[in-house]
């Protein structure tokens, strides 16, 4: 058999590998799992958004190759919306770019501007994406632990000298995955003078800036001087239900959203037209369409933190995205507690060290089942013995 590239000997193996076994062996038991792990809304696309992708499937031009950098009229919707929520103008010609979902985005971006031995300065914990993408590129991950004590936001200050001179790109993700806080203007603009003395690239991951129940988020573009440093990728898969449509879109500075666009046009060959149509849509009625479906995911929110505290749970209140990021009770590591969750009492959770070394010592849980599923859960907690 042919050797695999030392580049893809260096991704990690899958953490939850032990985990996923024991569910499947729960599952087969006939146990009534809860499963808190899986970040995808059990929600469907609203109906109205499903029903215009319908009728674009129909149109006989869009069985071609789509535009490669998202059709205008997509981009317009994207830029309408930055302008609408955010207060900020993006030339819908040379400062947007579709995506095949933000994933897609994030993972091909380093190859737009990092060499080998460059560093990318990657949040810990995590979404693995950063860190792969750069891995991929034979750049160098260098980790910012995000702590409890620093309201996790990554502290700068730690950061050596001769890495922030080696570094191309600053990959930041609020509101946060896993950890559900939220980034301040104050914080920004400190990112934002970083970036211009050393250089680099400022990333920003937006994928949960719409699922919020307090203020809304911020975008890093809403701060001065954002847009000298800094792309923004956004995805309409949390914001409307819309995980397995696969589209979402990049807006920034014109030299590094056009970076991006020239990997991606000799990577892929762009957005089903049909389903771009239905995101413009989407985004065009944000304002009606995600008010209601952010009510659901508040529900829960209350309902869970609530109940966690009673038990004596420690987190801190997310006032955006679907995660709780809780401490694991002493004696345990992570992966030993949701090992014991899973196994006693049949509840999946994800092991807060799957996020990245800083995630130990974490729990996450994903609002993504409904009350009842949630008060059952709480139910056999409540039952959890040392
Ligand atoms: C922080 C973060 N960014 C990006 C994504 C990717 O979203 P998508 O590719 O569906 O747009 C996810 C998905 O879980 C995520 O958690």
């Amino acid at each position: 058999m042919v050797e695999i590239s030392e580049r893809l000997k260096k991704i990690p193996p899958y953490l939850f590998v032990e985990l996923d076994r024991l569910k499947n062996e729960k599952i087969k038991e006939g146990a009534d799992v809860i499963d808190l792990g899986i970040g995808d809304p059990d929600i469907p696309t609203p109906k109205e958004i499903v029903e215009v992708a319908k009728r674009a499937l129909e149109k006989a031009e869009y069985h071609r190759y789509p535009a490669n950098p998202g059709s205008l009229f997509f981009r317009k919707a994207c830029s309408e919306y930055m302008k609408r929520r955010f207060g900020v103008d993006f030339d819908p010609e040379g400062e947007v770019l579709a995506l095949i979902g933000s994933k897609e985005g994030i993972a091909h971006f380093p190859i737009a501007f990092v060499n080998p031995g460059e560093v990318v300065l990657c949040p810990d914990p995590a979404y693995p994406v950063y860190h792969l993408g750069t891995i991929f590129t034979d750049g160098e991950p260098y980790y910012m632990p995000l702590t409890w004590e620093n309201e996790f936001l990554p502290d700068f200050g730690r950061i050596p000298e001769e890495i922030l001179r080696k570094t191309k790109i600053l990959w930041l993700n609020y509101p946060n995955n896993p950890t559900g806080a939220c980034a301040t203007k104050e914080f920004y603009k400190d990112v934002i003078a970083l970036a211009k003395k050393y250089d680099f690239v400022v990333a920003c991951d937006a994928a949960y800036v719409e699922l919020y129940y307090e203020e809304p988020p911020l975008s890093i573009f809403e701060v001065d001087g954002a847009k000298e440093v800094a792309i923004e990728f956004h995805s309409l898969s949390k914001t409307f239900c819309m995980t397995g449509w696969r589209i979402g879109f990049a807006v920034g500075r014109k030299e590094i959203v056009q970076a991006l666009a020239k990997v991606k046009s000799n990577i892929d060959s762009g957005v089903f037209t049909a389903i771009q149509e239905a995101g413009a849509y989407a985004l065009s009625h944000l304002e009606e369409i995600v008010p209601p479906l952010r009510k659901v995911f508040e529900e829960r929110r209350n309902f869970l933190t609530e109940e966690l505290k009673n038990l004596g749970f420690e987190f801190k209140t997310p006032k955006a995205t679907f995660y709780l990021w809780v401490k694991v009770p002493e004696g345990y590591t992570s992966s030993e507690f949701c090992k014991k969750l899973l196994k006693e009492l049949a509840i999946v959770v994800t092991p807060g060290n799957g996020f990245g070394a800083s995630g130990e010592g974490y729990f996450r849980i994903a609002l993504t089942v409904g009350v009842e599923r949630l008060k059952e859960a709480i139910k056999r907690l409540s039952t959890l013995k040392n």
